[in-house]
């Protein structure tokens, strides 16, 4: 029988490329969804709802065999905005998902950010999710993803520093020596599925990154670019007062248009992190899954 899978933040940038990945498999798919959609394919059923109405929620996981939770908070201007979405609004899927009596099992998409909870209010919310989680999934099979940053087509965060890097610049937000991590979409999307599917789930918060040994330095990462465009590409540090500076007037500019900001004082801390390497260790031995694109492939054919 078709097995279905209920997808929260399905209309953002990595639920999108989770939903498409799940349709490409034959599985079904019930995705949340805040506003009106009309999707021609079949096989996918949208449900109007949020993370704030437990009553949509219950319609949302109706039937589902499994849930993947991947909507959540990522830019805010207060701890309280990240709470609100990113903790209470995933206890609601998780009890809706209980008390639906067909969820078998459950993914919460947090983030590696959850490794330094001390480090940014959206660390904290991702990391506290993850315990509660835990407590609360008694009878259904518990899988929390913690990928690095993720970048791929529909991305508006990552992209502006590769174009900038494929015209001959790199923005270094952190110090020279920081080791970062990436992992493209669509081999996350393929992580997704493969844990729906595997035989036996672990619960274990899994690291998720493209599996770079190491991770990348700016060096590399300036490297990779300057091979790429066949000539230099510049590296240009910005200072700490300057980052600074920015957050603050996106931050005052935010409650002037009425948006979430995405640089705070409270982000500055997590991005300017000195380590973000990552490793696929126990996914890739618990689910035999390992990434596909690294990123000089996904910047040399244009995947970003
Ligand atoms: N992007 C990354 O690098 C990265 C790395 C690690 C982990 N993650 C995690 O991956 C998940 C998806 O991230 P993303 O980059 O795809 O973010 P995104 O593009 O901003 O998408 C967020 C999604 O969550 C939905 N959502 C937010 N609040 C909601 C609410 N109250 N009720 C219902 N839906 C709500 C949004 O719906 P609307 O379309 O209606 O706004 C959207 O579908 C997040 O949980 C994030 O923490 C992302």
């Amino acid at each position: 029988m078709k097995r279905t899978v209920a997808v929260t933040g399905g209309t953002g940038f990595i639920g999108k490329h989770i939903i498409d990945n799940l349709l490409s498999r034959g599985l079904n798919v019930r995705a949340l969804t805040r506003s009106s959609r009309n999707d021609p394919r079949s096989n996918i059923t949208w449900i109007r709802g949020e993370l704030e109405d437990l009553e949509s929620l219950a319609r949302f996981v109706d039937g589902a065999n499994f849930v993947v939770h991947c909507a959540g908070q990522v830019r805010g201007r207060s701890e309280d905005i990240f709470a609100q979405c990113n903790v209470a609004g995933s206890l609601r899927v998780m009890q809706a998902a209980k008390e639906s009596g067909s969820c078998e099992r459950f993914l919460f998409m947090s983030s590696l950010a959850a490794r330094y909870p001390e480090l940014s209010w959206y660390a904290n919310s991702k990391y506290i999710a993850e315990q509660h989680l835990v407590d609360m999934a008694s009878g259904i099979s518990l899988g929390i993803f913690r990928p690095t940053a993720v970048y791929g087509p529909g991305d508006k965060e990552l992209k502006p520093l590769f174009s900038w890097l494929l015209r001959g610049i790199l923005l270094r937000f952190s110090s020279i020596e920081t080791r970062l991590s990436l992992l493209h979409v669509s081999d996350l999307a393929e992580a997704v599925s493969q844990w729906l599917t595997t035989e036996q789930p672990h619960t274990h918060p899994y690291e998720l990154c493209d599996g770079a040994p190491n991770g990348y330095d700016w060096n590399r990462i300036q490297e990779i670019g300057a091979s790429i465009r066949n000539s230099s590409v510049q590296l240009v540090g910005v200072p700490l007062p300057l980052l600074k500076l920015i957050a603050n007037v996106s931050t005052l500019a935010s409650y002037l248009i009425g948006k979430e900001p995405m640089l705070t004082r409270s982000k500055i801390r997590e991005l300017t992190h000195p380590d973000w390497s990552a490793s696929n260790k126990f996914l890739s031995k618990h689910i035999n899954w390992s990434p596909k694109i690294d990123l000089e492939y996904a910047l040399r054919n244009g995947l970003f």
